[in-house]
């Protein structure tokens, strides 16, 4: 049975940065209550031509590269968004297209911020199971353009960002050791985004009432955040046959700073061991494990070879942790190098061509009816 390593990490993160006392000048709150209740002291936000499909292509581009693997060579690619591009067609769709993945299935996976634990897991499954080689699995967001700016509660947490991993095959023993997800959807009230589903079709009145907008009951979900966090890991590390003493990182969903100190505390792991970057993003929801992981990569935090621990929770009410070891890119085969930018002109070359085709395809079926 072949083992399912992350040989590709990529992140995406737009550019303008909006500090505490920016948001300070919009509603009533202040710098120093942010960071102490929160942890967070600026975060990113997605000018008006940035999307989750872009974010998402940008940082999926970046992980083909670092696994050298060309978009063709994907089977599978899982987009997790809690803010997707459309209610349907997926976001996976756009990207899939746009990055030149012609050979790839392509679908959304809706956990919220649990989303990137999910969607890992479940392409580590599809690999290990031996119906697919290579995977790609993006958390992206805008979730701005959903937050009620007016609302101190919510304002303040969220903020943009897409990451990436690339999951391969391999027969050599390591990558994703075990996973655990959870969800109670009773607590499915805490956290919503009720406008422009099925239940509450968008209208004059939803959008008066705000129904476009993330509510959040902040102290019930900070009471289910603290009490899952700890519980998750020590399963899924309690399924890998391994306790904390073996983990050399944990990477944490970066919702609040004290929700992670109180995982630490259950865990008996000191806070060093914790990959932390809420200060400088905010809750990107699907997108802040890999953003932490991928930092974390970047400045030599994680190394090939360390066992790790991914744990999240949230809307849903969802959670799960799952357990990897880091592999690093498989070893070539052969000596090329891909470079996955390159297709992305010849995607878009692709993508246009298909779109006249089924336009003049449009054009003479019209005539034969
Ligand atoms: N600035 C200043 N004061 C504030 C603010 C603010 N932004 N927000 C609330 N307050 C006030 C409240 O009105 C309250 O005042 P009062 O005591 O006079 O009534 C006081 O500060 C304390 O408010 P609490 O709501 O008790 O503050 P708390 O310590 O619980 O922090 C927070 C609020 C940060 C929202 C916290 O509950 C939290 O982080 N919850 C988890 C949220 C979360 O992680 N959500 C994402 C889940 S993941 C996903 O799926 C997207």
């Amino acid at each position: 049975m072949p083992y399912a390593h992350i040989t590709g990490w990529g992140i995406s993160v737009p550019e303008p940065v909006l500090t505490n006392d920016d948001i300070a000048k919009m509603v009533d709150t202040n710098d120093e209550w942010i960071r102490d209740r929160t942890g967070i002291r600026e975060r990113h936000i997605a000018r008006e031509d940035e999307f989750p499909s872009t974010l998402g292509i940008d940082a999926a581009v970046k992980a083909l590269q670092v696994a050298n693997l060309a978009p063709t060579e994907i089977d599978l690619i899982i987009c997790t968004s809690s803010s997707p591009e459309y209610i349907f067609p997926a976001t996976a769709c756009i990207i899939q297209d746009q990055i030149g993945a012609t050979k790839a299935g392509a679908f959304d996976l809706l956990a919220a911020c649990s989303g990137f634990i999910y969607a890992t897991n479940m392409a580590a499954q599809a690999i290990r199971s031996g119906s697919i080689k290579n995977a790609l699995v993006i958390g992206t967001e805008t979730l701005s353009r959903f937050i009620n700016w007016k609302d101190r509660n919510t304002c303040i947490l969220f903020g943009d960002g897409a990451g990436a991993f690339v999951l391969q095959a391999s027969e050599k023993p390591g990558g994703v050791l075990s996973a655990v997800m959870h969800s109670d959807g009773s607590g499915a009230d805490s956290l919503t985004l009720l406008g422009g589903g099925a239940r509450h079709p968008a209208t004059e009145t939803t959008v008066h009432e705000g129904k476009h907008y993330v509510q959040m009951d902040g102290k019930a979900v900070f009471r289910f955040a603290t009490r899952v966090m700890g519980q998750a890991a020590k399963e899924a590390l309690d399924l890998a046959n391994l306790t904390t003493n073996d983990i050399q990182w944990i990477v944490p969903h970066q919702a609040n700073y004290r929700i992670i100190e109180t995982a630490a505390k259950y865990l008996k792991m000191p806070m060093d061991k914790f990959v932390i970057n809420v200060d400088r993003y905010g809750n990107t929801s699907t997108a802040s494990i890999p953003i932490a992981t991928v930092e974390a990569v970047q400045n030599n935090q994680i190394k090939n070879g360390d066992k790790l621990v991914f744990v999240g929770f949230g809307a849903g009410l969802t959670w799960g942790a799952l357990v990897a070891e880091w592999t690093g890119p498989l070893p070539s085969t052969s000596r090329r190098h891909v470079h996955p930018e390159q297709y992305r002109f010849f995607a878009r070359l692709r993508s246009f061509v298909r779109r006249a085709l089924r336009f003049i395809e449009g054009l003479f079926s019209r005539r034969e009816l």
